[in-house]
């Protein structure tokens, strides 16, 4: 979507900047991984399509995508985009009976940048943004079977089971926006966020 083109957030361990097209060869390098492809349930794509991909993704309003960089990397690189990237987060609002629903897709594609706190940290942040711009009221998640590293993760952020696909082997789990949540959200992002539109 269009709507955060401009946007760049700033946490503590990473920062969230939109997609575009020089992201996009470290991307599709990511994405000739079989583990990568399996894990996040992602086709193989030529370099072409992953071009068309990104134009895809910040022009249809059902979908908004950040890149997540190493905030270390970013501040001591200048500002390097490319060499801090370490994955993506998306927002998929792909629900046609909900229009304030929306699945949350996360990826740490580079292997030495997980298990840091950069996917929680993402996650986190991303939930805000879907929250306070795009008004968001419910978000979802589909996760395979064997995915416990992911299955935990969005189980910590209070994410819980509602039903499970043998034909996909994943387990699909949803998180209500309740004004608990929004209160809790600000209080852990509230010294951790800085959004430069
Ligand atoms: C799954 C993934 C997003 C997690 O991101 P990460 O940055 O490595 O995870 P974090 O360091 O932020 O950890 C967040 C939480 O995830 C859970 N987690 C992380 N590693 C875990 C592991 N090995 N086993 C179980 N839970 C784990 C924990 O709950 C952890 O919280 P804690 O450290 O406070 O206990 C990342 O490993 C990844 O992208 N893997 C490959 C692609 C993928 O699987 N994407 C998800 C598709 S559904």
């Amino acid at each position: 979507m269009l709507i955060n083109k401009n946007t760049i957030i700033h946490g503590e361990k990473v920062v969230l900047v939109p997609y575009e097209a020089e992201h996009v060869p470290k991307y599709h390098s990511w994405m000739q991984s079989e583990e990568l492809l399996q894990l996040t349930g992602s086709e193989r794509l030529e370099l072409e399509e992953e071009y068309a991909n990104q134009i895809s993704w910040r022009v249809d309003e059902k979908k908004c995508t950040f890149i997540v960089l190493d905030k270390n990397v970013y501040l001591t690189s200048k500002h390097d985009e490319i060499a801090s990237m370490v994955g993506d987060v998306n927002l998929f609002l792909n629900d046609d009976d909900n229009v304030h629903s929306a699945e949350v897709e996360i990826m740490i594609a580079e292997t030495d940048a997980r298990g840091k706190g950069f996917g929680k940290e993402a996650v986190l942040m991303m939930m805000k943004f879907g929250i306070d711009i795009l008004k968001l009221q419910e978000f979802t998640a589909k996760i395979g079977f064997s995915n416990t590293k992911s299955l935990g993760l969005f189980r910590k952020l209070g994410f819980e089971e509602v039903s499970k696909s043998d034909v996909f082997q994943e387990t699909s789990l949803k998180l209500l926006v309740t004004e608990f949540l929004r209160n809790d959200l600000q209080k852990q992002t509230y010294e951790l966020i800085k959004t430069t539109n």
